[in-house]
């Protein structure tokens, strides 16, 4: 897939001057008083906004904070905070500029912030009179929103169709290389890890990773069901009993292609879910019918770890066990510190997962932490995600 990338627009020489309209992705957790409780989205848009002031561009940001009603503004869904700490982190003031879509005033060399985009009326469906005057607003889109690629809205698809130039930021084109390193020509054995509650929610990236995988690691809730399929009791652990066909067919696929799908041998359970529950460690064939399981166990950790030693690729989504709760966070430590120690190119994306590879401080370890949530989880389920479909249409003209 080709597209621009607007560090070379820049290397050519051709944002200089010019009014350059930036899509980043700056939806952040706050709390309840409205402060910022985790900054990295905000720091990872950077870079673009750096590298338009440096080629001396007049520069317009905007992101959606939330989801509030189009046309109804209330103060909780004002980038105020946002524009504050990207001023910090740039060590210059951002403005605020609230009502904007019929013009901006912003000269070379200058940053403003557009007040929460998901506020204009018409941006959630994609109005194309909205598109036509946003992508009127500049000379070059810079599409840098890899978390938000997933949607077709006002700012993340029709602007990119009407603006003069639409390219990829430098965060978007770091998230499109490293997925295809990762995906579309990985080095093998690729082994991904998908884990999490439910089955239903992660169904379709299973079926899609088992036609491309040499290992697929499942675990949490979609472990038990899996476990089902594989004829073993789960006694009352959280499970989806009307999903064993489904587990069935997505080992059958990866038999079929000589990969496999581990089922844990042992786990540790609990007779309750909670913090201080007695953790035991248990053979998988002697699950008790009133048990929970919670983790994988350290037989089963040690063999994972050993199988993500030695891949080639590895694709992260999902702890494998009620991480929080100490006593059964050892799976998911085991996984992480494997990871780490691996030689593979990682990639890791959605956030329990963030949470897990921050507890751990691996992050310098895994190849890649992506910046998606639901974007992630469409790439893992194989689709063309709008953001690159519209960008690749752009470039060839
Ligand atoms: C996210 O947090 O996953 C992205 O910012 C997308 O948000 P959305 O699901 O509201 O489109």
């Amino acid at each position: 897939m080709t597209i621009l990338r607007f560090e070379d627009l820049v290397a050519q020489g051709k944002a200089a001057g010019q009014r350059v309209f930036i899509r980043a992705d700056l939806n952040v957790p706050q709390d309840d008083a409205g402060n910022i409780t985790e900054d990295t989205r905000i720091r990872a848009s950077v870079p673009a906004i750096e590298l338009a002031l440096k080629a001396g561009a007049a520069v317009m940001v905007t992101s959606h904070l939330g989801r509030p009603t189009e046309g109804e503004f209330k103060p909780e869904d004002s980038l105020a905070p946002v524009a504050k700490r990207l001023g910090e982190l740039l060590g210059r003031e951002v403005k605020l500029v609230s009502e904007w879509v019929d013009g901006v005033t912003v000269a070379s060399g200058e940053v403003v912030m557009l007040e929460n985009c998901r506020l204009n009326k018409g941006e959630k469906k994609n109005n194309e009179a909205l598109a036509r005057k946003m992508a009127a607003l500049c000379d070059i889109f810079v599409h840098d929103a890899f978390g938000t690629s997933h949607r077709a809205e006002g700012t993340t698809y029709g602007i990119a169709q009407f603006a003069p130039i639409a390219c990829a930021g430098p965060l978007l084109a770091a998230e499109i290389d490293a997925i295809n390193k990762a995906l579309a020509a990985p080095k093998r054995p690729l082994v991904a890890i998908v884990a999490g509650s439910k089955v239903s929610t992660k169904l379709t990236i299973l079926e899609s990773l088992s036609k491309n995988v040499d290992g697929l690691i499942v675990g949490g809730g979609i472990a038990n069901t899996f476990m089902l399929a594989a004829g073993l009791k789960i006694g009352k652990s959280l499970a989806e009993p009307d999903l064993v066909g489904a587990a069935k067919a997505v080992i059958e696929a990866m038999k079929a292609r000589g990969a496999a799908v581990p089922i844990p041998e042992d786990v540790v359970v609990a007779k309750t879910f909670s913090a201080d529950a007695e953790a035991t460690v248990k053979a998988a064939t002697d699950v008790a019918e009133d048990d929970l399981i919670l983790d994988i166990g350290p037989k089963t950790a040690a063999k994972l770890a050993e199988q993500l030693k030695a891949a080639g690729t590895i694709v992260w989504n999902g702890p494998v066990g009620v991480f929080e709760f100490d006593a059964f966070s050892h799976g998911t430590e085991a996984i992480a510190r494997a990871i780490a120690a691996s030689p593979a190119f990682s990639i890791a994306g959605g956030g329990d997962t963030l949470a897990a590879i921050a507890k751990y401080g691996i992050e310098k370890d895994v190849g890649y932490i992506s910046t998606g949530g639901g974007a992630f989880l469409e790439v893992l389920e194989g689709k063309t995600l709008p953001a690159f479909e519209i960008l690749s249409q752009r470039a060839a003209g």
